[in-house]
């Protein structure tokens, strides 16, 4: 209900504990990865921040007692909610033999070639209903929010005809609509080529049949595409991005996961959203997409499930982008928790943990077009944000066996997922 709504304080009143935790807020700062305030609180009303500042001025410009909702978080950290800018969470099926096959030995290629990997989930979501699909994506939300993503971005792709791409964007919106989650919705039609089809012929039925349907249905905000060797090549994801641009649509990329094929230059060449994965990018295809403000959305849960080398996230930092994180969970990645990846960013791409959390809030933000503030705390930002029941940033990715999230708010209010 509309009212005033306190979220506070961040920070511990207690004189005994008094700066020994850090209280992050996450914002692209000049002289560091993250804003860090000490003994800080916010205050949040009609789901948005309108105050940030130390506790004591906070809790005396709105006491907490008048307030609908307040947290004291008792010294432990507070930060933005997570942002999720890269998953394909609406599908059904299981894909979990063949996770033991690649352990024996078998390439995610290879299991795509034999009509494995992605077709396979495609057989298994045309012939699921409506309702199986929503109450599986429903599910995957809740974990997700569970473990403080309150953004999530979701890709269709798992239909490859007009009707199931449409009834997946549609599952999509229907869920969004009952959920607490912010649901960003993506058409990914290319996301493979059908069986007994070819590449060419089956762009054609993406520009010239999905493409005006998922207009006129009005659900999806980017077009994405999966540039890769047998896939899709560089011409042909040039097709789909821009015709899904004349639709509407802002273009995203799957890029350099497997080969470098290119897609990172079309990226900067289009002037894409977001251009994600880039396993196989350059120095070069970094600077390009620095100097088109295209930001590298890098997906190491990918890596870890396919044993793959991990994206060069310094570089991206070193050419001047932002370097966001995504789950990219998919039944070939079973990865729903930011926490989790910024585990993986710290250890194994050697991203400080506070540089791990700026890509998973405010640079995870940015590559979805979000500039509202979102995946910050800063006065104007959407109020979403994450008690951790730890006293600094550093536990995120330090703690990777249990969840360091205690209790998560959405839009000023504390959710119950
Ligand atoms: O981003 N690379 C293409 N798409 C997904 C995998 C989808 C699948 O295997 O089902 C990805 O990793
Ligand atoms: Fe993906």
């Amino acid at each position: 209900d509309a009212g005033e709504l306190v979220v506070g304080p961040a920070a511990g009143t207690d004189e005994s504990r008094a700066g020994d935790g850090s209280r992050a807020i996450g914002d692209r700062a000049a002289d560091g990865p993250l804003e860090i305030r000490e003994d800080a609180a916010f205050a949040a009303i009609d789901g948005e921040v309108v105050a940030v500042g130390p506790t004591d001025e906070i809790t005396r410009e709105y006491p907490p007692e008048s307030a609908a909702t307040a947290i004291d978080a008792g010294g432990n950290a507070v930060v933005p909610g997570f942002v999720d800018p890269h998953t394909h969470a609406v599908f059904a099926g299981d894909r979990s033999d063949e996770f033991t096959a690649k352990l024996r030995g078998k390439s995610y290629q290879e299991i795509l070639a034999e009509g494995g990997g992605i077709l396979r989930t495609v057989r298994a979501t045309r012939a699921a209903s409506d309702a199986t699909l929503r109450e599986n994506l429903r599910a995957h939300l809740d974990v997700m929010l569970a473990h403080g993503t309150t953004t999530v971005e979701v890709k269709s792709g798992y239909g490859l005809d007009a009707e199931t791409e449409l009834r997946l964007l549609e599952a999509i919106d229907r869920v969004a609509d009952a959920h607490p989650i912010d649901v960003v919705p993506t058409f990914m039609g290319a996301h493979a080529v059908p069986e007994g089809r070819e590449a060419d012929e089956y762009v054609d039925r993406v520009v010239e049949e999905q493409l005006p349907a998922v207009a006129e249905q009005g659900i999806a905000e980017f077009c994405d595409v999966f540039c890769e060797a047998d896939v899709f090549d560089v011409a042909q994801s040039r097709r789909v991005l821009e015709a899904g641009e004349a639709a509407g649509l802002t273009p995203k990329i799957h890029a350099e996961e497997f080969t470098r094929l290119g897609g990172a230059q079309l990226a900067a060449d289009l002037g894409a959203a977001s251009a994600d994965h880039l396993l196989h990018a350059t120095e070069e295809d970094a600077a390009a997409l620095a100097a088109a403000d295209v930001v590298p959305v890098l997906l190491p849960a990918t890596a870890f499930g396919l044993g793959e080398a991990y994206a060069d996230a310094r570089a991206f930092l070193d050419a001047g982008a932002p370097v966001a994180l995504a789950t990219d969970f998919n039944p070939n990645c079973h990865a729903r928790t930011m926490e989790f990846v910024q585990t993986l960013a710290a250890v194994e791409m050697g991203l400080t943990p506070a540089e791990a959390l700026r890509g998973a809030t405010h640079d995870a933000a940015l590559s979805i077009d979000r500039e509202d503030g979102t995946g910050t705390l800063r006065e104007g930002a959407p109020a979403d944000a994450v008690v951790l029941e730890a006293p600094s940033i550093a536990h995120l990715a330090y703690r990777f066996d249990t969840s360091a999230v205690d209790t998560v708010i959405k839009a000023g209010v504390e959710v119950d997922p």
